[in-house]
């Protein structure tokens, strides 16, 4: 006779394949053939047992999907074969130049287009067919590891059956339809969170939850398209490739085609253009390959990109609508920034309603009144631009922009001073100015204060408990409690955000005073010089133009700032909440191997070992004797052995010494291995 917990390993065993067949059919083939009431019923009996027995759940389980602990951050994972992006092609003339590069290495090629989908690149790691990690692409060489929120996504197998390598790393692309974006965006508003800017952003945002429930809760879906660390020869082709991942159940990128020449890509190209717009996901463009995989091992890659591929990009789209007004916008130096409001728009997968029209110079310049139909865009595919005014659309009812004489949010008088462009309120304690200046000095690259938004800052310069940046060091928990939508725990947290942000070191907090023309670069090198405030208080124009990259402008327009009684006043209540308002002498970065892990093998031919090894140290990198997927390369002499196997299997980058010493005389180059 069977035990209870036998039977139970038997039916949740099951239940699995069952319900991964049900996943299967209604994420994958879109075509369910269970009810959602018996895939719950399922799914909740397999819960029970594995409640009733811990022992019996396992990591590819569908329970799994959903859930989970939350992590305190993401830990990191180190690709062997780097996640590298992709050249960029805006016409058939970049084309044909790509065309001539790989033809003259590999004559015979074919090639294959795809779309180019426009969400977050992921790195799916399988051992022995089982999903052991899944990561974002991060700098290319280490990403964050997001496993659980992935494991939620109903179109990623967490197991691969059938013939599969040890060791199978799937590439792809995670993102939402069009029609999600929207519904999350319309939720976000309703809970006034800004809204996801595009596909692309809600997605990366899903992924990069700590609490998978969330990521749960949005519909993600995953497109396989690329291939990373592979224990074995995958396939001959990148069809081939995509054709085995349709066998373990993923779903591949759209589009695939295979094509002899350049010219039959373009048509390809063209076909996917004129119905992209039918199209539920957003995609930016088309990417071309070289189908036969050793032909792109031949071609190799630079440093950033293969030599195998390239991105056709579509061209900006643009739309036309009405706009129906210029609102002046009152900026952090009191700047007033006319912004244009139109008829929301539709461009490259989101909804566009406003656009900067910089200032009174640039409005004069574009002609554009309110009532007028303009052509608009996105520039640089997200900041959102007027281009023109369709004069032939004019009815004559067309109202001309009018700069305020009076600031629109205080009443203050405005200004415009001879040489600029702008027109400025003149009261430094305008609100406007004091919600964009604390939400300056709060952002990431400044004081880098979570929590503190648009929101807070409003309700907190309104009720007036906040009128400068320093008062932010003041704040108390009762303070932050009467605040709309704040309890305890975010109030907690905000705090002591803030408490941590007192450590952000002289450079970060020079430059979220937002003194004017002193930006994360110049405040840099202005720390680094000064060290502390005080010395940098009491330099002159003169001395502060010693500083690289400090002109006459900027020295002017520090000497001016500290020379403001409310400014000095703002200093010292800084110090008085502790503040920290000089800089920490940091260590020198540890040079071009920082964070590098080097394994050297066989005889070199100039260096000895023990000459090497310490080169690879005094360059910031760590010696190792054994090769895994950690490595971050191998520097192989004369006769090296099993080592250089292990590479090899494992797709590390191999160096010879001549490679190594010129990879030590240029630092700023990152390098990366071939594909396989
Ligand atoms: S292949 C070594 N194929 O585009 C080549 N990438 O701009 C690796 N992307 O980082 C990429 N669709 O995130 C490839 N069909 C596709 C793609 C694609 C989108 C992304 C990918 C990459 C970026 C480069």
């Amino acid at each position: 006779m069977k035990d209870a917990r036998q039977r139970a390993s038997e039916e949740a065993s099951e239940l699995r394949k069952k319900l991964d067949r049900a996943n299967h059919q209604y994420y994958v083939l879109d075509s369910p053939e269970i009810s959602d009431a018996e895939y719950d019923s399922m799914f909740r009996r397999l819960v029970e047992i594995e409640t009733e027995f811990p022992g019996l759940a396992t990591p590819d389980s569908p329970t799994q999907r959903v859930g989970g602990k939350p992590s305190e951050k993401f830990e990191t994972v180190t690709f062997s074969v780097p996640m590298l992006s992709l050249g960029n092609a805006f016409d058939l003339e970049d084309l044909t130049a790509f065309d001539q590069r790989v033809r003259k290495i590999a004559p015979d090629c074919t090639y294959t287009t795809e779309m180019k989908l426009d969400g977050l690149a992921i790195n799916l790691r399988y051992e022995k067919g089982v999903l052991v990690w899944g990561a974002t692409r991060g700098d290319g060489n280490t990403g964050e590891n997001v496993t659980s929120n992935l494991k939620t996504i109903k179109s990623i197998p967490l197991r691969l059956d059938g013939d599969v390598p040890d060791i199978l790393e799937v590439r792809g692309e995670v993102l939402m339809k069009e029609e999600e974006l929207e519904r999350l965006n319309q939720e976000r508003e309703s809970m006034e969170m800004a809204p996801f800017a595009n596909a692309r952003n809600a997605s990366a945002g899903s992924i990069r939850q700590l609490d998978p429930k969330i990521t749960a809760s949005r519909k993600l879906e995953f497109f396989a398209y690329h291939i990373g660390e592979c224990s074995e020869r995958f396939a001959e082709t990148q069809t081939g490739i995509l054709e085995r991942y349709k066998g373990y159940g993923f779903v591949v990128v759209p589009e695939h085609k295979r094509a002899k020449s350049i010219r039959e890509c373009w048509d390809n190209i063209q076909k996917i253009q004129e119905h992209k717009e039918n199209y539920p996901y957003g995609a930016d463009g088309v990417v071309i390959k070289v189908d036969e995989v050793a032909l792109q091992q031949e071609l190799g890659a630079t440093s950033h990109e293969p030599r195998w591929a390239i991105a056709f990009k579509f061209p900006p789209e643009e739309a036309e609508t009405i706009i129906r007004d210029i609102l002046p916008s009152v900026g952090r130096t009191g700047a007033i920034t006319p912004l244009a409001v139109f008829d929301p728009v539709r461009l490259e997968g989101s909804t566009i309603s406003r656009a900067s029209l910089h200032n009174e110079d640039e409005v004069k310049k574009l002609g554009v009144m309110v009532g007028d139909h303009v052509v608009v865009r996105k520039a640089g595919s997200v900041i959102p631009e007027v281009v023109k005014v369709i004069e032939s659309k004019r009815t004559g009812q067309e109202t001309p922009f009018v700069m305020p004489k009076h600031c629109p949010v205080c009443g203050a008088d405005t200004l415009r001073e001879e040489g600029s462009a702008f027109t400025r309120c003149t009261n430094a304690s305008c609100p406007a100015q004091v919600k964009e200046r604390i939400l300056h000095f709060a952002s990431r690259d400044n004081a880098n204060i979570d929590g503190i938004g648009d929101a807070l800052v409003g309700q907190l310069v309104d009720s007036g408990i906040v009128k400068s940046i320093a008062d932010l060091y003041f704040l108390t928990k009762e303070n932050l409690l009467k605040q709309e939508r704040m309890g305890d725990k975010l109030a907690t947290k905000i705090l002591s955000n803030i408490e941590s942000s007192k450590k952000a070191g002289l450079s970060r907090i020079l430059s979220g005073l937002g003194i004017m023309m002193v930006g994360k670069v110049s405040a840099r090198a202005i720390a680094a010089s000064f060290k502390n405030i005080d010395n940098l208080m009491g330099a002159s124009e003169d001395e502060l133009r010693i500083v690289e990259g400090v002109g006459e402008k900027v020295s002017h327009s520090i000497v001016v700032f500290f020379e403001q009684e409310q400014n000095r006043e703002l200093v010292e209540k800084l110090r008085k909440a502790g503040v920290v308002l000089s800089e920490e002498v940091k260590e020198q970065p540890a040079g071009p191997l920082a964070g590098q892990t080097v394994v050297l093998t066989g005889v070199l031919e100039s260096l000895t070992r023990g000459e090497a090894e310490k080169l690879v140290e005094d360059n910031g990198g760590k010696v190792s004797s054994s090769v895994s997927k950690k490595t971050s390369f191998v520097v192989a002499g004369a006769d090296a052995g099993s080592k250089l196997d292990k590479a090899r299997e494992l797709g590390v980058r191999v160096l010879t010494e001549k490679e190594f010493l010129e990879l030590l005389s240029q630092p700023s180059t990152r390098q990366t291995p071939s594909l396989f």
